[in-house]
């Protein structure tokens, strides 16, 4: 009896927070390629080096893959990078996505595609749905909505999941700058005006395992209608209440949180008060259901402060070296 050959996915970004998480959750059942833009040194499946800016490289590199799905998660997530950089902004974010997008129609693949509430403005009161309204604040949220459009009008095959407040171990995240603050602080200032679905990365990667994996024939089809989706964990809370549930998961309990206003960080970006995204109909259409986001802050603190701990030690052990050598 001869086994189905493994379904073929490329993923872009592959280096990156959800990039990695989904590299590590497909290994195992997908033949899965990696896209980067320079060399990593954690991916643990094969990857090409390729700048999605440059069409050409991108549509050789695809074409010579031909893989059958194509999750494109590489973008330029810096928000305050992304409002004083608007070029870089728009070439990582908006003409990379159409390179990926040209290039999986040639091969009639359909593409995975994440946005971000950042496409709203915060102003609805409840929770935002995929048919309401976007208004990006940030130059950011325009790009990621340019990327939107273009999927919308031109892909032949795609599914946009809008997903938010990410966390992860390979990028830079909020546990992480809340962890790293108060290995040197007794108390911290934290915004309190901003709600949102704090969301881990590696269950992002878990749903699309499932979508791809016992869910195949429905994501096709949705895919031919390119349709929106908004994952993310459930619950909501805003970022004080967050760092406080931080700091206290990872028995840093006695580090003090005041409350602020965003206003008075002067970030380069405005950020939208209301980032929170209705979750009825990817349960309902794809029956995706994330857990809520206490449970999963809880499960990732532990492998978060592993590795700090080793990002510490191979800093310290380089400091050594050099000063030996030196
Ligand atoms: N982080 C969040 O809170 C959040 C929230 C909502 C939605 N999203 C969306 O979710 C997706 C994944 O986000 P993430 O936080 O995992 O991103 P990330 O950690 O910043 O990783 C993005 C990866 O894409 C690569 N990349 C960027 N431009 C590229 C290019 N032109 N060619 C090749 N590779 C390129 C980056 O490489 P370099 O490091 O070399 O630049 C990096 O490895 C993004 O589409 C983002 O917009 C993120």
């Amino acid at each position: 009896m001869s086994s189905s050959p493994r379904m073929k996915i490329l993923i872009t970004g592959a280096g990156g927070m959800l990039g990695t998480d989904l590299t590590e959750s497909l290994k195992a059942e997908f033949e899965v390629i990696g896209l980067e833009r320079r060399p990593v040194t954690h991916l643990t499946v094969p990857y090409d080096i390729c700048d999605l800016t440059q069409a050409r490289k991108t549509r050789d590199t695809v074409l010579s893959h031909r893989p059958e799905a194509i999750i494109h998660t590489a973008a330029m997530t810096d928000v305050d990078y992304c409002e004083e950089h608007h070029e870089e902004a728009l070439e990582n974010n908006v003409a990379a996505t159409e390179h990926v997008v040209d290039a999986a129609n040639e091969i009639d693949a359909p593409v995975i595609f994440y946005s971000t509430d950042y496409v709203f403005d915060g102003n609805k009161k409840g929770d935002y749905r995929e048919e309401d309204v976007p208004h990006p604040l940030s130059f950011y949220g325009k790009t990621k909505r340019m990327g939107e459009e273009y999927i919308l009008r031109a892909a032949k095959r795609a599914l946009i999941f809008r997903i938010t407040w990410l966390f992860g171990i390979w990028g830079r995240c909020f546990p992480k700058a809340i962890l790293r603050q108060a290995a040197a602080a007794t108390k911290m200032n934290v915004v309190d005006d901003q709600i949102g679905r704090p969301t881990w990365s590696w269950d992002v990667a878990q749903a699309m395992r499932e979508l791809l994996l016992n869910k195949k024939e429905l994501f096709f089809a949705q895919s031919a209608t390119r349709e929106i989706f908004h994952l993310g964990n459930s619950g909501t809370v805003h970022w004080a209440d967050y760092a406080r549930f931080i700091l206290k998961g990872a028995g840093l309990g006695a580090v003090k949180i005041k409350d602020i206003p965003s206003a008075h960080l002067k970030r380069p970006a405005p950020r939208p008060e209301n980032s929170v995204l209705s979750l009825e109909k990817t349960a309902k259409v794809l029956g995706l259901k994330l857990r809520p986001w206490e449970e999963a802050t809880l499960e990732f603190l532990p492998k978060l402060k592993t590795e700090l701990a080793v990002l510490e030690a191979k800093a310290k052990a380089q400091a050594a070296e050099k000063e030996n050598t030196a």
